[in-house]
């Protein structure tokens, strides 16, 4: 299935200069959601125990993701939202500065990981989940994403294999 026509480029959002990857049009398609969903799953190759996903883009696939591999669902939040203890981090993103956290019960020492987010742009987000994941101990297997957009060399900061469907 050819994704990238399911997702379309929204010029100056949120900000002046930044072209927006807006994949609702892929997520109202029933057939080209459920094949996105197939395919990113298909990019993991080994037995793993959890999927982490990333608030709130990463979550539209990283549920069904995490069920067609048989592995849990670990949900990283931003600031605030998660109610247990927490472990957190501060990053950088492409338009600004935000807090991720993680429960600190959510991935057991030795367990295979992968993260699953719907963009890679600058890379701040991804890396920033990558040592939330190392604290706990958790072994990562592969950073997922739906689109890369190499021009920003997110790949540069994330120092495991990284799989996505399309780049730009
Ligand atoms: C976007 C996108 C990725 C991240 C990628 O999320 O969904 O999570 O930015 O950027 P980076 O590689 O430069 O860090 P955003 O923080 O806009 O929030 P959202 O998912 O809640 O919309
Ligand atoms: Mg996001």
């Amino acid at each position: 299935m050819n994704f990238e026509k399911y997702i379309r480029d929204i010029n100056d959002f949120p900000k002046k200069g930044i072209v927006f990857k807006d994949i609702t049009p892929l997520l109202g398609d029933a057939k080209a959601f459920e094949a996105c969903a197939d395919h990113l799953s298909s990019l993991v190759h080994t037995p793993i125990d959890k999927v982490v996903a990333i608030e709130s883009r990463g979550f539209f696939f990283g549920g069904i993701i995490a069920q067609k591999l048989n592995a849990g669902f670990v949900p990283v939040r931003k600031k605030g939202k998660l109610p247990y203890d927490v472990l957190e981090v501060t990053y950088e993103l492409e338009y600004g500065k935000d807090v991720l956290q993680i429960h600190k019960d959510a991935i057991q020492k030795g367990e295979k990981v992968v993260i699953h987010d719907d963009i890679l742009a600058t890379g701040g987000t991804a890396k920033a989940v990558c040592e939330l994941v190392e604290s706990l101990g958790g072994e990562i297997i592969q950073c997922n994403f739906i689109a890369i957009l190499e021009f920003l060399k997110g790949r540069e900061k994330i120092e495991y294999p990284i799989k996505s469907l399309l780049s730009y």
